[in-house]
């Protein structure tokens, strides 16, 4: 029998020690009881963190909508699968059976299918949080096709360089969309973006504002009178379990963005374990996750875990704060939502209003609360405890990443003893290590160092599209033979993992990774601009915010300030996005730099966080006076 389902800590430890001496025994047997394989596999698992190079369930042959749709027809057709609550509260909730969404799903396959798409063709989903999303993901999925998601926030050149890189041919996206009181026109930021994306033949365009919009002849059509006339029906494509399922890019600290490549059975199979495990779910449950299906939390924790399971998965709209700071809990109550898992930032955002907009609201449906994304500090994590959970509610703070596809440390709800700010115990078959700065493991309690894994699990993203090397280089050379995270962690007196935040350029502002290069980039392009620098500053509801210094050409002296910094923050809006805006803008002489040229970033972020006792040594930089003066001009 495989230990799918923890119960109680002595299990935990067992199942955990069991994981890692034979981490392949442990998944087979799981992925053997709780799946639906066309084939079984040939070997479990082969790995060499060299090359790198990593294989599960090598030989075996799915689809993973098999398992997240057609095989619970027979026991829950008509249990809802998603449930979504529009943003505006007056308009109805939708109760998607898993009947009624395989249709839906089949459906847009036929569609997309009729447009060319095939096993191994990419389509970019560029669409806000309605239910076309998730059928979209999952009708790709149908397909063997490869999704790539990008979040509908990013601007038109965001997603023209996520299209262009791994090379879409159709994109599926919508009018506009509704986010609070406000209108989105999403349809003018796609036609923008493919401008500049010739490989594009066609876009399918969901409508949900029913603004106006301009369809290009030939190239754009209207989803849903495609959907009434497709067939209901479509047998699911069987693909390799190393097939890939999809791609989704996130920020590297230097360069483009990265196309992280996850495929199919190792991810199905380990985000469907830990989404039963972290969240304890039972068949009757209602689960929420608040994420956007645009990030790899929604992927994991709202579509492919949850249904792999049978779950009934939530899926929001809208915003925190519309119509006013309660809306959260009164879908809770509304939904008699179980599972909630949100991030910090949110947590810290509603910390700040009035408590009458929890108090109003009857929670007690919750037995799970979920955090991801950031650290949580004490503060929030107490407030969500004592408000939401009325101390009731077990926090699982969830460490993972979109390279690792689902959760990797966290604690097993009703276990696993929580404190707050840790994010306790590695799950099964993950086995982190803390490495020290010549390269060491650290041995024993009680240590802190830069966080890694030194076996693989099932969900490792296995490439970064189209550059394998860039994906060696940034994963497997820090620390030879291990996985290398890019946070540093500390373990305490038992053995629990805290992480402390990134140790590289890739900032954490509101729970969204930010490469600091390419906000440099567009800060560069403003013609009044020489050079910049920019960096994370401590924020009180967003985590880190972002503190620009920014030197001038000739040209640009003597301009106003108030309007350079609106044109700089434009330009970043119109690059990436408004969640890359700068909160602060310095202008400065120059930039601390050593003698090799590279910019000291360290000195410039404690500068920016009035951390300014200790910078270090300042003696073995090019121009070690600029440090002054940048002090006395952030205090002016
Ligand atoms: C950070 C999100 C502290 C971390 C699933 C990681 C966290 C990055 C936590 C990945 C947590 C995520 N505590 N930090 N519970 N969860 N992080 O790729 O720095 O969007 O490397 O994946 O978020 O962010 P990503």
């Amino acid at each position: 029998m495989s230990n799918y389902h923890i119960k109680h800590l002595e299990e935990y430890w067992q199942v955990y020690r069991k994981s890692v001496r034979n981490p392949e025994m442990f998944w087979e047997e799981i992925a053997e009881e709780h799946f639906l394989w066309r084939k079984k596999w040939d070997k479990v698992l082969s790995w060499d963190f060299s090359t790198p190079e990593i294989k599960w369930f090598e030989g075996a042959k799915l689809n993973i909508t098999e398992n997240c749709l057609d095989r619970h027809l027979a026991t829950r057709a008509d249990k809802t699968a998603i449930l979504f609550e529009p943003n505006d509260p007056g308009e109805a909730a939708q109760h998607i059976t898993y009947r009624q969404l395989h249709e839906r799903v089949c459906r847009m396959a036929n569609v997309l299918a009729d447009h060319g798409v095939g096993k191994g063709d990419r389509v970019c989903i560029y669409l806000p949080m309605i239910p076309e999303l998730a059928v979209s993901l999952l009708a790709c999925a149908r397909l063997g096709a490869v999704h790539s998601v990008v979040f509908a926030g990013f601007s038109a050149t965001a997603l023209s360089t996520r299209i262009n890189d791994c090379d879409c041919k159709l994109v599926i996206c919508s009018d506009g969309s509704y986010r609070g009181k406000k209108t989105i026109d999403l349809k003018t930021i796609v036609d923008e973006a493919l401008e500049d994306c010739p490989g594009v033949g066609t876009s399918l365009v969901v409508r949900r504002t029913g603004g106006k919009v301009s369809m290009q002849e030939g190239r754009d059509r209207w989803m849903q009178s495609l959907l009434d006339a497709a067939e209901p029906d479509r047998p699911a494509t069987i693909v390799d379990a190393e097939d890939p399922l999809f791609i989704l890019y996130t920020s590297g600290s230097t360069g483009k963005p990265k196309g992280m490549v996850h495929t199919t059975g190792g991810y199905m199979v380990y985000t469907a374990y830990t989404f039963k495990n972290a969240f304890q779910y039972r068949e009757e449950d209602v689960y929420w996750c608040t994420a956007d299906i645009g990030w790899i939390t929604g992927h994991s924790y709202i579509v492919y875990g949850p249904l792999a399971n049978g779950a009934t998965s939530v899926m929001f709209e809208g915003v925190p704060s519309y119509p006013d700071y309660g809306r959260f809990w009164e879908i809770v109550k509304k939904h008699q939502v179980s599972q909630f898992y949100t991030a910090p930032t949110a947590i810290r955002a509603l910390a700040k209003e009035n408590i009458d907009f929890v108090n109003k609201h009857d929670l007690s449906s919750l037995k799970v609360l979920g955090t991801v994304g950031e650290p949580i500090n004490e503060e929030a994590w107490h407030w969500y405890n004592e408000n939401v959970g009325k101390k009731n509610s077990p926090i699982i703070d969830t460490w993972w990443q979109t390279e690792t596809g689902g959760i990797m440390i966290s604690p097993i709800p009703y276990s696993t003893p929580t404190i707050p700010t840790f994010a306790t115990l590695p799950m099964p078959g993950i086995q982190p290590v803390l490495m020290d700065e010549s390269g060491q493991e650290i041995q024993g309690n009680s240590v802190e160092g830069r966080l890694a894994i030194k076996f693989p699990w099932p969900s490792i993203a296995r490439t970064i599209y189209g550059n394998h090397e860039r994906y060696r280089e940034t994963y497997f050379t820090a620390y030879p033979g291990n996985y290398f995270t890019g946070d540093g962690a500390l373990r305490d007196t038992v053995g629990y993992y805290r992480i402390t935040g990134r140790v590289d350029d890739v900032i954490i502002v509101s729970g969204h990774n930010l490469g600091t290069a390419p906000i440099e980039d567009a800060i560069n392009e403003h013609p009044a601009v020489a050079e910049s620098a920019v960096v994370g500053f401590p924020h009180d509801i967003k985590g880190n915010a972002l503190y620009g210094y920014v030197t001038l050409k000739e040209t640009g002296e003597g301009r106003d300030p108030e309007n350079l910094r609106r044109e700089i923050n434009q330009l970043i809006t119109d690059r990436i996005g408004p969640i890359a805006k700068l909160q602060k803008i310095q202008f400065t002489g120059g930039l601390p730099k050593t003698r090799s040229g590279k910019i000291m970033r360290r000195i410039l972020r404690k500068i920016a966080s009035k951390d300014t006792a200790n910078l270090g040594d300042i003696s073995t930089l090019l121009n070690p006076e600029v440090v002054q003066t940048i002090m006395d001009e952030s205090l002016a």
